[in-house]
This record gives C-alpha cells, sequence and structure tokens, in this order.
C-alpha cells in the first residue's frame, strides 16, 4: 500500500516515515524543504534500508498538487505534517501561516475528494485547547480561540477537515500532539531547528553543547509546583508510531465515525525546570539559565489524558522523559561533530 507522507522530512514526518517503512509500507515523501534538508532522506535510509519515493512540492500551488495527484492515483492513504509550526513566527507573519497551512490542507484535500475512497491522518496540537480548564486534558475539553495564528490554524484545519468528510468520502483522525521532543535512537534523524530555537528541547541541548550562552526560563511565578511552566513532552518515536496505528485504524475501516479525535502525549507534565534537572542527569553538564518573565501566550500547564488513545489506538507513548532528553541530547552532539 503506498502512503503519501506531505512534510515528510520534517522532525516529525521523518520519524513517521521510519515508521511506516517498518510496518511494510511503501511511502511516497513530498515536501517544500523550507524547513528541512534533503539529507534527511538518507538519515531514513540508513535506518531502515529503504530510501522512499519524494519529491519536492510546495502544496501551496494548487495547479502542482492537482498534477502531482494525476501522477500518483493509487495512494491508499495521506498523514498530512505539511505547515509552518513556529508559534512566535506565526504571530509576526499571520498570512504566511494561513496562506501555507490553510491552502495547503485545502488542495490536498480537494484531490481526495475525487477518490472513491481517502484515509486521512492531520497533524494537529493540544494548542487548540488553550489553556484547558481541568488536568490532564480529555478529547472532550473545548477548543478555544488558540492565542496564536499557528493554533489558529490547527483549529480552522480541524473544522475544514469536519465539514469536508460530512459530504466526502475522506475518513479522518485528528491526532493533537503535546510536545515533541528527542530524536531517532540510531542518531540518524532528529530536529534540526533552523536558527535561534523556539522550543525547550532543542535550546537546552544547543545550550548544554555550548552554542547558546544560557537558557531564558520563561517565568517561575504560574501557579505551579515550582513556578514553572508544565507541559507534557513526548518521544518524536512514541508520536510516529500512534500515527502508523491510527492509519492502519483507518485503511482496516475500524474507525467508529468520518472523524476521529486523539490526544497523543505521555499523561505526565513535566514544568520547565523538572527538563532542566532530567537534562543535568542524562548529560552530566551543569545547565546555565536565567530566571526571565513569561514569554506573550505561553499558558501554565498542559499534558494530556492519553486514555482514549490507550483504549481505541491501543498505543502508550513507552518512553520516559529521562530517555526522550538523552536521545535529544545524544543527537546534538552526533549533529555537531
Ligand atoms: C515549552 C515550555 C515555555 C523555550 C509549542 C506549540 C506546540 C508545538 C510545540 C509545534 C514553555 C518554556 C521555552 C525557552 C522556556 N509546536 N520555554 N525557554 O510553547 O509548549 O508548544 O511548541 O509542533 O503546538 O504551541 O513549546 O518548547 O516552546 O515551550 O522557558 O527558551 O518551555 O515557556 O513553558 P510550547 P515550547
Amino acid at each position: 500500500m503506498k502512503i503519501l507522507v506531505t512534510g515528510g522530512l520534517g522532525f516529525i514526518g521523518s520519524h513517521t516515515v521510519v515508521e511506516l517503512q517498518n510496518e511494510g509500507f511503501e511511502v511516497l515523501v513530498v515536501d517544500n524543504l523550507s524547513n528541512t534538508s534533503l539529507n534527511v532522506l538518507d538519515g531514513i535510509q540508513s535506518i531502515t534500508g529503504k530510501i522512499p519515493a519524494f519529491e519536492k512540492l510546495d502544496l501551496r500551488e494548487k495547479e502542482k498538487v492537482q498534477d502531482f495527484f494525476k501522477r500518483h492515483h493509487d495512494i491508499s492513504g495521506v498523514i498530512h505534517f505539511a505547515a509552518s509550526k513556529a508559534v512566535g513566527e506565526s504571530v509576526e507573519n499571520p498570512l504566511l501561516y494561513y496562506e501555507n497551512n490553510i491552502n495547503a490542507l485545502v488542495y490536498v484535500l480537494q484531490e481526495l475528494q475525487k477518490k472513491p475512497e481517502a484515509n486521512f491522518i492531520f497533524s494537529s496540537s493540544c494548542t487548540v485547547y488553550g489553556q484547558a480548564e481541568k488536568m490532564p486534558i480529555t478529547e472532550n475539553a473545548p477548543v478555544q480561540q488558540p492565542i496564536s495564528p499557528y493554533g489558529n490554524t490547527k483549529k480552522i484545519g480541524e473544522e475544514i477537515i469536519i465539514d469536508v468528510t460530512k459530504v466526502t468520502n475522506i475518513n479522518a483522525i485528528l491526532l493533537r500532539y503535546f510536545n515533541p521532543i528527542g530524536a531517532h535512537p540510531s542518531t540518524e534523524i532528529g530536529e534540526l531547528p533552523i536558527g535561534v530555537p523556539q522550543n525547550l528541547v532543542p535550546f537546552i541541548t544547543q545550550t548544554g553543547f555550548g552554542l547558546r550562552k544560557e537558557l531564558a526560563v520563561y517565568g517561575d511565578d504560574y501557579p505551579t509546583p515550582d513556578g514553572t511552566a508544565v507541559r507534557d513532552y513526548i518521544h518524536v518515536v512514541d508520536l510516529a508510531k500512534a500515527h502508523v496505528i491510527a492509519l492502519q485504524r483507518l485503511l482496516n475501516k475500524k474507525n467508529t465515525a468520518k472523524v476521529e479525535t486523539f490526544n497523543l502525549g505521555t499523561g505526565t507534565g513535566s514544568s520547565v525546570l523538572e527538563v532542566i534537572n532530567t537534562f543535568e542527569k542524562v548529560s552530566g553538564k551543569k545547565l546555565p539559565y536565567k530566571i526571565v518573565g513569561r514569554r506573550e501566550g505561553d499558558i501554565t500547564s498542559a499534558y494530556a489524558n492519553t486514555d482514549k488513545a490507550n483504549t481505541v489506538l491501543g498505543w502508550k507513548a513507552k518512553s520516559t522523559l529521562e530517555e526522550a532528553m538523552a536521545s535529544a541530547w545524544k543527537w546534538e552532539q552526533k549533529i555537531r561533530s
């Protein structure tokens, strides 16, 4: 079975391609290479021994998307990662995010609706919950108006999919990620942030390696045990495996609704200081950091209730925060060597 992975050379996409190949799927990757490089293909091949078919494609170009699907009509499923994902950048340049994240989704769905049936996995985010009232967060928690345009594109993307599946033969699963971190244990693929990392873990590993002077901890006055904000940090390989399971659910027609939604996290919340301490433990290094003011738009706490993914998908995150941080540190050392 041929599976299309859009944004398949990105951080989560590349790890998902590996897991798809491990399960025997034939994978076709499209990526516009705006936030990654072709070397990731070699990384995938070093892990699985198979190089996925690849086409450079910018999903914002409607005619090119139409032409692509004309040439590849034997696609059994699509996992859609292709999107811009930097929260801060989305605030500064909202139209870049609305054009990329929404138009690309619409053009892919327009092609899928022409098929007798289509299976669609959407990369969404816990950011759609905003600051949820109750922890841990279930899939029934209300979707709130996300603070950033990035978050809003995920909320709108989910709404588009819900509307489209009502009147087409497309079946979909929305996967709401918490905080993906770490790297493949082989250190052949991992996160490749361009420029100054916006996310906590790559900033920590770059600081640990000496590329950054110190980590700025955005606030220690939150109503949390140690005052720093709490998140659910999930190993990217655990996250990737969940995509394959979700896809198989649709391919095997096990879904009980046209659109199903799952929170993908570990179910455990960790504070920024706990992540720093975990890094120091796995690396043996002291991490220089300073407490500064809160970052605009940050929420206090978000961690997943994973009961639905555990019982319905039969999936559970296996890696601990320590294992995930160790893999992130190993990856940082590898790419700097
Ligand atoms: C985590 C915690 C920061 C950097 C966002 C998106 C989410 C997903 C992951 C794309 C927060 C603190 C961070 C730093 C810090 N995006 N922090 N110093 O904001 O929870 O989630 O990225 O897939 O959809 O919303 O992740 O890693 O930026 O921050 O103190 O230099 O670390 O304040 O509490 P976030 P993050």
